[in-house]
């Protein structure tokens, strides 16, 4: 396709080009800094960028956020974006570092707890995992709920859902898996196959990884709120919360020795350069976490190492030394936080269990009656 071609197309345009996953005008039709994004034309010596990075199938979603974020007096960008399937392979190595303890203390936890939560929920129950990932602490679930129905891992990092629900179908050959590639921060349409469930048995939602933290407190009660919602007036959800307040050990544990969660953070902008034809320059930044003792959050930034700008999509952004992309929050609600919040999604507490350092909580909360 030559590069005239493509200026002239709208994304998706060619049926023989990757389409959008979203319709573009209508995703893009917000402006940023006053200037319509779908009148934003790549100039001609970005054509050839253009055939080589394949931003003719960008998400529009991740389009819209990245340049929205950039544009603020204080860049930001979602977490959520974080996690493409690199994103996703680095989060795993994550959780096996040494200084990352809140996978190995949920473990634990789930160790403990699962046959419990399973004598709660009773038999025929359907687990809707939401940021499933790896899905590597379901089988503890799994294995606890007696002739579970199904299994619904949701997560937005689709290649990788796919991939870790075939790995559990060799586990658990019997049961019907069925993983839905979706946002969590909008309504999740379950598989029209649930209909067949047997009436008696009851939905478990579980939200493990303490990714409820990556939200601010008020989008935390909303996604709940859809949590119980998903659940259903029998159901119950099993929520996973670090509870770590203790700098010393959380600075390390989003900074770890060995430069992996500085991967996965820089990840974004690799990123943004190759689904967004961006030119940033990853070596000229630096992952830095902060502990903000005041919001009980530890913030991770992209802190630009000198004066520089950088383009997404034709538009360019420029950043003074020092400056910083604002990538993740992850808050440390404790047991007065999470109470506020599951209030306000008019959710209760029906149990919960704490490690022994108490720096890892599991939650079992059921919708008010
Ligand atoms: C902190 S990781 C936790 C992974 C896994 N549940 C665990 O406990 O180790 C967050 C997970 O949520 C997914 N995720 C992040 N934002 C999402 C969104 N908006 N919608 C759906 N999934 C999302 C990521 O792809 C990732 O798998």
């Amino acid at each position: 396709m030559s590069t005239q071609h493509l200026r002239n197309l709208s994304p998706g345009a060619d049926l023989r080009t990757p389409r959008p996953l979203l319709s573009p005008a209508a995703e893009l039709g917000r402006s940023v800094r006053g200037t319509p994004l779908d009148r934003v034309e790549p100039r001609a010596s970005r054509g050839a960028r253009a055939e080589l990075t394949g931003w003719t199938s960008y998400d529009p979603r991740f389009a819209s956020d990245v340049l929205s974020g950039l544009s603020q007096p204080r860049k930001s960008i979602p977490p959520t974006w974080l996690y493409d399937q690199r994103g996703s392979q680095l989060f795993e190595a994550i959780t096996e570092l040494p200084e990352y303890y809140a996978t190995r203390s949920e473990i634990s936890l789930l160790r403990s707890c699962a046959g419990a939560i399973a004598a709660r929920i009773g038999p025929d129950a359907t687990v809707i995992e939401i940021g499933s990932g790896s899905s590597r602490k379901t089988p503890l679930l799994l294995g606890a709920v007696q002739r579970p129905y199904a299994y619904v891992p949701v997560d937005i990092s689709g290649a990788f859902l796919m991939h870790s629900a075939a790995l559990l179908r060799g586990r658990f050959p019997d049961l019907r898996i069925m993983p839905v590639v979706a946002d969590f921060m909008r309504p999740v349409q379950l598989p029209h196959a649930l209909r067949f469930a047997p009436a008696s048995g009851r939905r478990l939602v579980f939200f493990p990884g303490s990714t409820i933290g990556n939200l601010e407190p008020d989008e935390a009660a909303a996604c709940l709120a859809r949590l119980g919602a998903l659940c259903g007036p029998n159901g119950m959800i099993v929520l996973g919360v670090d509870e770590n307040r203790d700098e010393e050990t959380l600075l390390p544990a989003y900074n770890d020795a060995a430069g992996v969660t500085a991967a996965f953070d820089l990840n974004l902008l690799e990123r943004i350069n190759r689904e967004l034809g961006g030119t940033f320059d990853v070596g000229a930044f630096r992952h830095e976490a902060r502990y903000d003792r005041e919001r009980h959050r530890i913030e991770m930034h992209l802190v630009s190492v000198r004066e520089q700008s950088a383009e997404v999509l034709g538009r360019s952004f420029a950043f003074a030394q020092g400056e910083t992309i604002h990538t993740e929050n992850s808050y440390k609600f404790d047991r007065a936080a999470i109470d506020s919040i599951a209030k306000q999604a008019k959710l209760q507490r029906v149990a919960d269990w704490r490690e022994d350092r108490g720096r890892f909580a599991v939650h079992l909360l059921a919708p008010c009656a």
